[in-house]
């Protein structure tokens, strides 16, 4: 399959999974969940260069949509603390053929951040814990969908704007 067309079969799969929800959003034994745009997430993709990144780690992954249309241009790993969440995204990443989409269920201000050269998060919650937990000598960036919360620490590399949703890049 080209590019295109798996970015088209993860849209679709992710519409109909979304219809049969009675809400697309619910408290979760950590935080909130509610879902980014996927067709804003490829366009924000695009303008990060994710093809040039090794490793995309979205922290609080949801259904796992970021990590599923990431892993059309690198490797992704999504981290999330509800379980039905993670086994959805399993099962999408499975269902669609993306191997290089991978799932973690965990508590994400607990894990080890260093492997990763791209973060993205759709924070529910200020993010004073993320600036907290970056290695000190951290070389990735910091990808934040939507103007809610911004991390205070960091370097402040970019504003983009993604359909509707205006979203940031950052740097240690
Ligand atoms: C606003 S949703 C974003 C979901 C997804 N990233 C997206 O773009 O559609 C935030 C997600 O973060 C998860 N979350 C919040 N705190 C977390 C934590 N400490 N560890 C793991 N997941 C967490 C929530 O369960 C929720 O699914």
């Amino acid at each position: 399959m080209t590019p295109p067309t798996q970015a088209q079969a993860i849209l679709a799969a992710l519409e109909r999974f979304q219809r049969g929800l009675d809400q697309p959003y619910k408290m979760t034994p950590l935080g909130m969940w509610a879902c980014s745009d996927p067709g804003e997430l490829l366009d924000l993709f695009e303008q990060v260069d994710l093809a040039g990144h090794g490793h995309l780690a979205d922290l609080g992954s949801g259904d796992g949509r970021a990590v599923l249309l990431a892993s059309l241009f690198t490797r992704a790993t999504g981290i999330e603390a509800d379980p039905w969440l993670v086994a959805t995204s399993r099962g999408l990443a499975q269902d669609l053929g993306l191997a290089r989409a991978s799932f973690l269920e965990g508590d994400c201000r607990q894990a080890d951040l260093a492997p990763y050269d791209l973060l993205f998060i759709y924070p529910d919650k200020p993010l004073a814990w993320l600036e907290a937990r970056l290695p000190a000598q951290w070389p990735g960036r910091l990808l934040v969908y939507g103007a809610g919360f911004r991390p205070q620490g960091l370097t402040h590399l970019g504003t983009l704007h993604a359909g509707r949703t205006l979203c940031t890049l950052w740097q240690r």
